[in-house]
């Protein structure tokens, strides 16, 4: 069994149930969260033969910053209920594997000590109905070096999960998130998502930080293409882990739609959503992702193994990639071409 399989259960042990339940569940009816992985394992390869495979180099950047491996951390919230240095273990772990990691906007730790890390990191923010904490949140990145701000579009409002007994915001300790928000001086209100954004706030954020916007939640063509004639530098084609409009379209289904969009361009691509394997990642590439992002399999990894768990989860999964480059005939990521893939089963793409 694959260690990166082992690791939910293993968590599971752990984790006080809500939170394990937290983590792991998608909004609703659980449709999406449900076949998030099954599309992508449902593509099918046309591999290379007679190519050579003998070096293969997994290196790339994403926005301009260099990783080892195009395999990112998604943002997630909560991570001090699985390790107690939460988003510190996080980043410690992401920068021993050379990688990128996103750093949610409800954190339980400051910018500034995630700048300490000296590990690349990406703001992840929702602009909220008081436009003044968006605007501290945004203000107290850049000196904390955040490189980007990763704009959250996929919530106007917060998914309804349907939780049974004991919730994690009921367990939820003061400073295990919401580090970053000056203390007493806001309200739940002023936390409610803003429901009315146009593309307009991309150009907003970007003139306010100086810093290149990545737009996350995107499912469409049409919209990637709004996001990137409003300044978007990137997209992250993702429904949320399933936690937001349930039903969605599986992120393997949207993602050529919108690289086709963002063909020519120069707005990166990226997606997120059910990646568990090489063959995943393999498919997403030659698709037309830059790179892709992990969010539960991070925080299991995360609750087991602290930094070094990270760690190996992201070097397990570049291994993997490269083990599927080499059978696919392709030596670097820059090789995949969308024709080296077909859609598989029918009645999930
Ligand atoms: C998330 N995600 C998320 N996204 C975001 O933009 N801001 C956030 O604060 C959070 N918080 C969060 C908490 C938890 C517990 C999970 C599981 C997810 C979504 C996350 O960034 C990402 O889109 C998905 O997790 C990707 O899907 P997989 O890899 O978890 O299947």
């Amino acid at each position: 069994m694959r260690w990166i399989d082992t690791l939910e259960a293993a968590a599971a042990e752990k984790l006080p149930e809500a939170v394990h339940r937290y983590y792991r569940q998608g909004s609703a009816g659980g449709t999406s969260v449900g076949e998030a992985t099954a599309a992508w394992a449902s593509y099918r390869f046309r591999p290379r033969v007679l190519r050579d495979v003998s070096t293969i180099d997994m290196s790339t950047t994403v926005l301009g910053t260099p990783v080892n491996a195009p395999v990112l951390v998604a943002p997630s919230t909560m991570q001090r209920m699985a390790d107690p240095d939460g988003e510190i273990a996080m980043a410690t772990g992401v920068g021993a594997a050379g990688s990128v990691l996103g750093v949610s906007s409800n954190a339980g730790t400051s910018f500034a000590d995630l700048g300490e890390t000296g590990v690349p990191w990406w703001l992840q923010i929702y602009v909220v109905r008081n436009r003044t904490i968006t605007e501290r949140m945004l203000d107290a990145a850049v000196p904390g070096g955040a490189r980007a701000i990763v704009l959250t579009v996929d919530t106007p409002v917060v998914g309804r999960k349907e939780d049974d007994g004991q919730t994690v915001w009921e367990l939820a300790q003061p400073g295990q998130w919401l580090k970053n928000l000056p203390e007493g001086e806001w309200s739940d209100d002023d936390l409610d998502k803003a429901d009315d954004l146009s593309p307009d706030v991309i150009g907003w954020i970007a003139d306010r930080t100086g810093l290149p916007v990545v737009v996350k939640g995107v499912l469409r063509g049409d919209d990637a293409k709004r996001c990137a004639d409003a300044g978007a530098a990137a997209v992250i084609v993702s429904n949320h882990g399933g936690r937001q409009l349930d039903g969605s379209i599986a992120t393997a289904q949207a993602l050529p739609e919108v690289a086709e969009a963002l063909a020519g361009t120069s707005t990166e691509v990226y997606v997120d959503g059910g990646i568990r394997r090489g063959e995943h990642i393999l498919a997403a590439l030659a698709l037309g992702a830059r790179a892709v992002f992990v969010g539960r399999p991070a925080l299991w990894a995360l609750t087991v193994g602290g930094s070094t768990g990270v760690t190996r989860l992201l070097t397990d999964l570049g291994d993997e990639l490269s083990h599927t480059l080499r059978l696919s005939g392709c030596a670097r990521p820059g090789d995949l071409t969308p024709d080296l893939v077909i859609p598989g089963e029918p009645g999930l793409l």
